[in-house]
């Protein structure tokens, strides 16, 4: 299988070779004016007209047309592909090859492996024989099913025994400790991390065990949740817990409802209120934010009605509202979390709140309210005061829609509120809200795009990219390029999921900007054909225009009339090819 990648290392590669040497040691190369000549060894001739170029660092043979770099010569010299010639070319001539971004992702694929099987274990010690978290959650009122559902586990009580079990299926101390699964004591011993918890495997939309949220379960000054730390595959402001299992659900229902814990979401699951994930114990995040957007464009905040809970809930309207979500929030009226309700209030109970649940201006202009009278002038005028800067923000309808109702409810004139809105004087000025990212390189010409969709539609084409691998030229598309490459060597069969899965929630967010509005009907095939071609015809104009330019200069060169001649046979070869994939001479 073809493994491509390009970037640092291969850069690398090239500035420490000399192509002149590298050629030089398997072509007799003689010096002519600032090039060297020699027999082409790519075709039959008398007359030399291979040519290196020290300053260009290729080779051009001028007979046949072949060209390239000191990577494409080897490639072609010894008939191996872009990896093994990179390798070849490294242990020759004593340079480490360093490609970065493959082994990256063998790294990760391997973290992947390992919390896998550490799920795996969890998973059997609270499914296959009594143990205490199994009766903990039971306790709790959670059935089986559900503890499948979300392959819920337990860690025993041992110091070491999932670190026995992971290293009796070869895997290394370091990647044990890097995930968080293990930690060397001050003896200098491993032992386990997660020890007499319940175990929350945390699932990335692709299916990816990432990390592990693990619940305290007797009573002591443990912290009640101990959850991974971030590492090379987890990182909490990406994901949101359960989406995996509930995305399709999400979609179906048209909002999600995003809750503060563990429990939280797979209690409200048992009693069929499925549209559910959380935000990981942390406040939530641009990038989760746009997570949910792909599943959905209206999120309903339900976090526990404490002090903390309310103040998320604010933050998290100011980072979802500005990522062009619908936002309402409501919190539960009876017992502390939304676990707790719905035990006793059941899914009607819960939907009823939630049907009613605030939108997000109501809310901030609610909480603004709290702990002023507002029967009082003075406390009115703060509140506002309050009011006006979340009104400011607002468009002109909305504006007018609050302004009305607040002027109603306040006994106050509606232009007063106005005047309050437009008095910026007294005010910090508005924070700029950063917009969706549209950096420059996250960007993919209309040809990569196509490329991208009829290769998302019908993986099978990848093989004909390998084949043309320049096609891509922008670094967004090249990353991506190098993810089909690995994807499909190591499944065949891919999709945009995993594709996604690779990239940070930032480029997947651009991906689906760029691929918005490509239409394949069908004809990927045709398409992906269609846009090689295009982009070869643009790649022959280039030399042709190269050759001519060198024309110019031939005869200044000492390589005079020779050099002329096959200068201009080149340029009728380039013009013959142009012809045949549709360009006009
Ligand atoms: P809560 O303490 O509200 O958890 O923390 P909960 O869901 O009600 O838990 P139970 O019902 O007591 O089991 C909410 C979330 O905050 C994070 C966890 O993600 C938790 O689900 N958290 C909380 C921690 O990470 N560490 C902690 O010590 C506590
Ligand atoms: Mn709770």
């Amino acid at each position: 299988m073809v493994q491509r990648t390009s970037g640092s290392g291969v850069e690398d590669l090239k500035s420490q070779l000399n192509i002149v040497d590298v050629i030089g040691r398997v072509v007799p190369l003689k010096r002519a004016g600032s090039n060297y000549k020699g027999v082409c060894p790519f075709h039959n001739e008398k007359t030399p007209s291979f040519v290196v170029s020290d300053q260009k660092q290729i080779y051009t043979c001028f007979g046949c047309g072949a060209s390239g770099d000191v990577i494409g010569f080897t490639m072609k010299y010894y008939n191996l592909d872009f990896m093994e010639a990179c390798e070849k070319l490294g242990r020759e001539n004593g340079i480490e090859v360093n490609f970065a971004k493959s082994d990256n992702n063998k790294d990760k694929a391997r973290l992947y492996e390992i919390n896998r099987e550490a799920a795996r274990f969890f998973y059997k010690a609270l499914t296959e024989k009594a143990n205490p978290g199994y009766t903990y959650m039971k306790k709790r009122g959670m059935e089986d099913a559900i503890l499948k559902k979300f392959g819920i586990g337990y860690a025993d009580r041992e110091w070491d025994s999932l670190y026995k079990h992971l290293k009796s299926k070869g895997y290394e101390d370091k990647d044990l400790i890097d995930l968080g699964l293990a930690s060397r004591g001050k003896d200098g011993k491993i032992y386990d991390k997660f020890r007499h918890r319940v175990i929350f495997p945390i699932i990335n939309t692709s299916g990816k065990v990432i990390g592990f949220g693990g619940r305290r379960i007797d009573d002591n000054d443990n912290p009640k949740y101990l959850n991974s730390p971030e590492n090379a595959i987890f990182q909490k402001k990406n994901n949101l817990y359960a989406l995996n299992t509930t995305k399709q659900e999400i979609g179906r229902e048209g909002n999600a409802i995003l809750v503060e814990g563990y429990m939280d979401v797979i209690s409200l699951y048992q009693h069929g209120v499925k549209n559910v994930a959380a935000s990981l114990g942390t406040a939530l995040t641009e990038n989760q934010a746009r997570l949910l957007k792909r599943y959905t464009g209206n999120v309903i905040l339900c976090y526990d009605a404490d002090n903390a809970g309310i103040n998320a809930a604010l933050r998290g309207v100011d980072i979802l509202v500005p990522q062009g979500l619908k936002v309402k929030v409501f919190h539960v009226t009876d017992g502390k979390d939304p676990d707790e309700y719905a035990k006793t209030h059941g899914k009607e109970g819960f939907m009823k709140l939630a049907k009613d649940a605030s939108p997000a201006v109501q809310y901030k202009l609610d909480s603004a309210m709290k702990g002023l009278d507002v029967s009082k002038d003075d406390e009115k005028l703060e509140y506002i005061r309050k009011a006006a800067d979340i009104l400011r923000r607002l468009s002109p309808v909305e504006m007018d829609i609050y302004v009305r109702s607040l002027a109603e409810n306040l006994k106050v004139s509606e232009r007063a509120i106005l005047a309050e809105i437009e008095s910026e004087s007294n005010k910090p000025p508005e924070p700029v809200r950063r917009q969706t990212d549209e950096s420059t390189d996250l960007k993919l010409s209309p040809l990569e795009g196509n490329v991208i969709s009829a290769i998302l539609t019908n993986p099978d084409l990848t093989e004909q990219l390998f084949e043309d691998p320049g096609v891509m030229e922008s670094p967004f598309a090249k990353k991506i390029e190098n993810l089909f490459f690995e994807l499909f060597g190591s499944k065949g069969e891919f999709d945009i999921g995993d594709l996604n899965d690779r990239l940070d929630p930032e480029e997947s967010q651009a991906l689906t900007r760029e691929l918005n509005g490509i239409i394949l009907a069908g004809k990927e095939e045709d398409i992906l054909r269609e846009s090689i071609d295009k982009w070869k015809l643009s790649n022959l104009r280039k030399r042709e225009k190269d050759i001519v330019n060198k024309m110019d200069l031939a005869d200044e060169s000492d390589m005079g009339q020779e050099m002329l001649e096959s200068l201009t046979r080149e340029l009728m070869n380039i013009q013959k090819e142009i012809k045949k994939y549709g360009g006009k001479e």
